[in-house]
């Protein structure tokens, strides 16, 4: 049985002048990788500090593994890994000393998982945080926030200022820890980032959630897009009568064509192209950002 780790009902921060958060629900299920997507001031870190139980809501309820993340919130994040969109360190002392102080804080016995962690990432975090730079400051944070090796991750645009080499570790990092069995929410941009990580997604705009998808499911029902390519054009407007009532044509170029075809009719299709000559054909692989892209226009 799914089991909902984080919960938000009716959710509603009205900040006025039509900014905020709206009848925001949403579950997050155990083990489960959650993508929260969505345009600048749309509501994603609203929603988050909500979660971390920073803000009460006006309207509605968060809660985490059952609980009310307003009226537990220390509670809860025992057991729960940060990281805030815009991270705040204390900048007087060296990266180390405010890990040993995260340490303390959490009353962690060991730091082996610490290390590995600072391994994995290649943060040197002897020198004093207000000499860091931007990316390695967003290290040191990521390592803060899985030290405690936490069941639950809230990481409100975990890659924003990682370089293309540390973007890749880190999506593999989240991989790995939900194959552990974590359960991770993450706010994102990328959607390179959130089609490698994600198995579900909202979408937020103008504080109201928009659409919730399901991602594998997602992929097994939209249509599947080809590629072709004939020897002529007098070819392509045979093929393109020919199978005009199981696909859509997007596109035409010379002797090629883009189309779509409904999953209904793949069978059909595919018979349809086989009294024809082809010279080139391929599938078009899903792309989440083709299909998101619609709701970040205006
Ligand atoms: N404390 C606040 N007081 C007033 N308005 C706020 C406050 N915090 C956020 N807002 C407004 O609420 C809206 C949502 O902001 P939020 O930071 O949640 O967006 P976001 O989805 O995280 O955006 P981004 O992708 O830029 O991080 C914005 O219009 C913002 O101006
Ligand atoms: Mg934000």
């Amino acid at each position: 049985m799914a089991v909902e780790v984080i919960s938000l009902k009716d959710v509603t921060k009205d900040y006025g002048h039509g900014r905020g958060i709206f009848d925001v629900s949403f579950d997050v299920q155990e083990g489960i990788v959650f993508g929260f997507l969505g345009p600048n001031g749309a509501g994603k870190t609203t929603a988050i500090r909500h979660i971390m139980g920073f803000s009460k809501p006006q309207k509605g309820t968060v809660r985490v593994n059952q609980l009310d993340s307003w009226i537990y919130a220390s509670q809860i994040q025992q057991n729960l890994g940060y990281l805030p969109g815009e991270i705040a360190l204390p900048e007087h002392v060296t990266g180390a000393a405010f890990l040993q102080m995260m340490k303390k804080l959490r009353g962690m016995e060991t730091d082996v998982y610490l290390h590995e962690l600072l391994d994995y990432f290649e943060l040197d975090c002897q020198g004093a945080i207000k000499r860091m730079s931007l990316g390695e400051k967003r290290k040191l944070a990521i390592v803060a926030a899985f030290m405690h090796d936490p069941a639950i991750l809230v990481l409100d645009e975990p890659t924003s200022g990682l370089d293309p080499i540390m973007q890749k570790r880190f999506i593999q990092f989240i991989q790995k820890e939900k194959a552990r069995g974590k359960t991770i929410l993450l706010s994102s941009h990328m959607f390179s980032e959130v089609e490698a990580t994600c198995d579900d997604i909202a979408i937020i705009k103008d504080g109201v959630v928009v659409a919730t998808f399901d991602v594998a499911q997602l992929k097994e029902t939209l249509p599947k897009k080809f590629q072709l390519q004939m020897q002529d054009e007098e070819a392509l407007v045979q093929l393109q009568l020919h199978v005009k009532e199981v696909a859509s044509i997007e596109e035409i170029n010379g002797t090629e064509m883009l189309v779509s075809v409904p999953r209904q009719h793949l069978t059909s299709f595919i018979q349809r192209l086989a009294s024809h000559q082809i010279e080139k054909f391929h599938e078009i692989p899903f792309r989440l950002e083709s299909y998101f892209m619609k709701f970040y226009e205006r």
